[in-house]
């Protein structure tokens, strides 16, 4: 019998406070996709990050092509053994361009003998191939930085293509894709398989995992639950296994009533991203905002926090107009964002859980004259029970967190606030089915306190699911404005492509 490419056995992986991996092992065949899928903290990317060297296991062995993997390290791991991971969080330098950024550590010399100089012209064309054989506009040159999340993740991609792997590994790499984006992602993945790539692909996206995976291993608190062929498995089953329960209601919408004006957003514009957008959200209303990736939602939410300046346009809220002129601005007016990109605007990943978690809300505690530390406690511990976040205390470093963990201590930030106008910015990205669930129903809390909630997400699903009312950016302006009763995927998908006017 012929051993598989990578053998798993008996991984075990302890970090202070928790076992994240518990005696794993799982066999993967050449050329195979493989899912991993769990709900956050279950040990997805640590056993990733075992397999690239950037941890060492505590007990068990790794073995390619039936040989032991000794002393990794992710050199070793990317060079010797072409394991190539595009990690959860991106790793990209924004001060970096594109090119530069694809071949950090690899580049190519002009005389490889000596290694002296850079072929940068080399390096530019091999880079436009990648992106070419991607189908992505990218300028080369553009530094990194300038791109938007979803254009960098697809820059990570092409640096994984850049190198020869044998294994490539996708820590939830659509999280932050557009529809299209995903469809070249997974053409490209289908295309290196048949060249006998084998691939490991970790999503919280439950349908993608049917559409794309071969296999899939569900991991539950560090333990293997089952390894099966992904056609054998229906989501529901994935769901069972993952959570230990079935999920009735996976977008619990509750009644509320339509209350005062909260914010109204009149002929904003500025130049080049967004143009003449006016719209009004209310107190107990959900908002949806939908629109593909890079349809100026996220530009939006940052011109109407003060965030990003704008050429012209007003903004109200409850009724009185404001000039917003910075995120400190709009958080005084009781408005508040959460972004999208957890890593760059969201979180202090050197500070605990309990400084990230009442640090946007200092000055609600300061009001009881002394800092009230109890009582910042009790809410952090409520906050922190009720969006189940697993961590072994409040005093443990966010960094040390899972991805979807760190999400959710995001969320907990801004809700420990006196905010009364919410937007959320593809709040549940990253997050696992059971705690998305938990994520709406505090919405709906939300709302139900009399608070405004504007929710940009990109997941239909979602939108169709919690929104009272809907409103659709393509291309910088309002194509499109649904109340919930008439919303369709259909009619949403048509004006978020521009294919519909929208008549006022
Ligand atoms: N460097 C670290 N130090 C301490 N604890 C860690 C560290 N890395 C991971 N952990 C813990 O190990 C457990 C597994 O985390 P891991 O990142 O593997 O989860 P995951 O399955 O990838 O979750 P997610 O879906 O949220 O990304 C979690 O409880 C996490 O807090
Ligand atoms: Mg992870």
């Amino acid at each position: 019998m012929s051993t598989s490419f990578l053998q798993i056995k008996n991984v075990s992986k302890i970090f202070p406070g928790v076992k994240a991996l518990d005696n794993v092992s799982l066999e993967i065949e050449k050329g195979e996709i493989h899912v991993l899928v769990g709900e956050n903290g279950a040990g997805k990317s640590t056993l990733i990050k075992i397999l690239t060297g950037l941890y060492h296991p505590d007990a068990g062995e790794i073995y390619i092509n039936g040989r032991k993997v000794e002393d990794n390290n992710p050199q070793k791991a990317l060079k010797k053994l072409g394991i190539v991971p595009i990690y959860q969080e991106l790793n990209l330098i924004s001060l970096l361009d594109v090119t530069e950024n694809l071949f950090l550590g690899h580049e190519i010399k002009k005389d490889q003998r000596t290694g002296i100089f850079l072929n940068r012209k080399a390096m530019i064309a091999k880079t436009q191939e990648i992106l070419g054989k991607l189908n992505q506009k990218i300028d080369p040159l553009a530094l990194v930085g300038s791109l938007g999340v979803g254009k960098q993740q697809m820059v990570e991609i092409a640096k994984a293509l850049s190198i020869h792997a044998n294994l490539i590994i996708l820590d939830e790499p659509t999280a932050a894709l557009g529809n299209e984006e995903i469809v070249e992602l997974f053409r490209i993945m289908r295309q290196l398989k048949n060249e006998g790539v084998t691939i490991i692909f970790i999503s919280h996206k439950l349908e993608e995992v049917a559409e794309i995976g071969d296999r899939l291993t569900v991991l539950r608190d560090g333990k293997l639950v089952i390894t099966e062929d992904v056609s054998k498995v229906s989501i529901d089953d994935m769901i069972r296994h993952m959570v230990g329960r079935e999920i009735v209601n996976k977008f619990p919408k509750i009644e509320t009533h339509r209350a005062a004006e909260a914010l109204r957003v009149e002929n904003l514009n500025q130049a080049g991203v967004l143009q003449n957008i006016s719209f009004h959200a209310y107190q107990g209303e959900i908002l949806g905002i939908a629109g593909l990736v890079g349809a100026g939602r996220t530009e939006l939410a940052r011109a109407i926090i003060g965030g990003d300046p704008i050429d012209s346009g007003d903004i109200y809220i409850q009724g009185e107009k404001i000039a917003v002129k910075s995120p400190q601005d709009a958080l005084n007016h009781g408005l508040v964002l959460l972004t999208e990109d957890r890593k760059n605007q969201g979180l202090f990943l050197d500070e605990t859980v309990m400084f990230n978690s009442s640090i946007a809300n200092l000055k609600k505690y300061k009001k009881l004259i002394l800092l009230n530390l109890k009582r910042i406690k009790e809410e952090v511990i409520n906050l922190v029970h009720h969006l189940k976040v697993k961590t072994p205390d409040l005093n443990t470093k966010v960094g040390q967190l899972s991805g979807g963990n760190q999400q959710k201590v995001v969320i907990s930030k801004w809700l420990n606030t006196n905010a009364k106008i919410f937007i959320f910015d593809e709040p549940t990205r990253g997050i696992d089915v059971g705690a998305k669930v938990e994520v709406y129903n505090i919405m709906n809390q939300l709302v139900r306190d009399n608070a405004a909630i504007i929710m940009i997400s990109s997941e239909l699903p979602e939108i169709l699911g919690l929104s009272d009312r809907i409103i659709v950016i393509h291309d910088g302006k309002i194509t499109g404005e649904f109340n919930r009763a008439d919303a369709t995927q259909e009619k949403i998908m048509k004006a978020a492509t521009g294919g519909m006017e929208y008549a006022s």
